[in-house]
């Protein structure tokens, strides 16, 4: 079967096995190429006929076509080059169509493949034509009507793979770009709390940055540790709501100025809430002064009625609180630090959390003290 494919295609000029090559020759220098339709095929057949005979078919139909004879090499170039889909034989020599296919899978999901078998009964299951996630196959016929077709409906799948690829590139280049603009905006509030507030400045910062080594150590996710550090950054955002006279007041606050203070959390949030795409820093900037006793503010929540990462924020605010120099009095030495971190456990503070980043302050303080110097 496989013979009268070559037989017909290859040489019908010259049927004279062995004249073969040179007719090759006579036939790759005659055939006059269509202009490129820039589409990549690569054809890997360890019988060089095959080869010869697609390459003139497809070139002639503005293809782009390389020919690999070895299944080995073929895996090398797809590698190392793009290619759109591949023609590949099955029964190859030093091996099959298919573990080429395995191969490739495991690097290259996309890539568009119709296997060629010789005969039915020498072709792969068809389980292992979806499970490799080959997209057609074709036995091979002295006609190329078939093949042309299969070739031709595969082009234009991956067409329209390459539509969605691209509307989804675009989609989330806006997604990106709107992600920053609000970044952007809420980055200028919080400039402008720091600027009324010298006490907030770098505070938020570094909030952030515990936040996220307290998450590591708890072996969160990257997406859970960016809602970490961007909660950090932005959970004091509320404070733009507090009246200059009570934020930046030195002497002791009235109970009615201390109450208006414990509104930033609430205001906060209200400032967030209606974008959509940070509501996963919401419950930080809400909950970040909750007591794990159920003592704290805005909320009064107990214990892991708390949302998880307010707990681990209010452990990292706390902490900057102790350790920041204040009008009234210098930073707290980190030996006073830890015990009080210690002390409050289950009343204050979520006990495992602290004790999470009582083992950082042990083990990691030159971590914390980079975080200092930094900001
Ligand atoms: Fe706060």
């Amino acid at each position: 079967m496989t013979y009268r494919y070559n037989t017909s295609r290859i040489y019908y000029l010259d049927k004279q096995d062995e004249i073969k090559f040179e007719v090759g020759d006579i036939v790759r220098k005659r055939v006059q190429e269509a202009p490129s339709n820039g589409y990549k095929i690569i054809a890997v057949d360890d019988e060089e006929g095959i080869i010869d005979s697609l390459s003139i078919f497809l070139k002639r139909s503005g293809y782009n076509f390389t020919g690999v004879t070895d299944p080995l090499e073929a895996i090398e170039r797809v590698k190392n080059e793009h290619f759109d889909m591949m023609i590949l034989d099955f029964i190859m020599s030093p091996i099959h169509g298919d573990q080429v296919v395995e191969e490739i899978r495991k690097f290259n999901k996309e890539l568009y493949i119709l296997l060629l078998t010789g005969h039915k009964d020498l072709a792969p299951p068809l389980e292992t034509i979806r499970r490799l996630d080959i997209q057609g196959y074709c036995e091979k016929s002295d006609k190329f009507d078939q093949l042309l077709l299969l070739i031709e409906s595969g082009i234009k799948s991956i067409e329209q793979m390459n539509e969605i690829k691209r509307m989804n590139d675009e989609l989330s280049d806006t997604y990106e770009k709107l992600e920053k603009a609000y970044l952007d905006s809420i980055e200028t509030l919080r400039y402008t709390v720091e600027a009324k507030d010298p006490y907030t400045r770098g505070h938020s910062d570094r909030v952030a940055e515990y936040s996220v080594l307290i998450g590591e150590k708890l072996g969160l996710s990257e997406e859970d540790l960016r809602t970490l550090r961007i909660g950090g950054l932005f959970h004091d955002i509320g404070k733009i709501g507090i009246p200059d006279s009570i934020l930046l007041k030195e002497s002791k606050l009235s109970d009615d100025e201390y109450s208006q203070i414990k509104n930033h959390p609430t205001i906060g949030a209200h400032i967030l809430q209606n974008a959509t795409i940070f509501q996963d820093i919401l419950p930080i900037v809400k909950h970040h002064h909750e007591r794990y006793d159920g003592n704290g503010y805005p909320s009064r929540l107990k214990g892991e009625e708390i949302p998880y990462f307010a707990r681990i924020a209010a452990v990292a605010d706390t902490f900057d609180a102790m350790t920041s120099k204040r009008t009234y009095r210098n930073a707290i030495p980190i030996e006073e630090v830890k015990e009080e971190i210690k002390r409050c456990e289950g009343t204050q503070f979520d006990p495992s959390i602290a004790e999470t980043f009582l083992e950082i302050l042990n083990t990691q303080y030159e971590k914390i003290q980079e975080i200092q110097e930094k900001y």
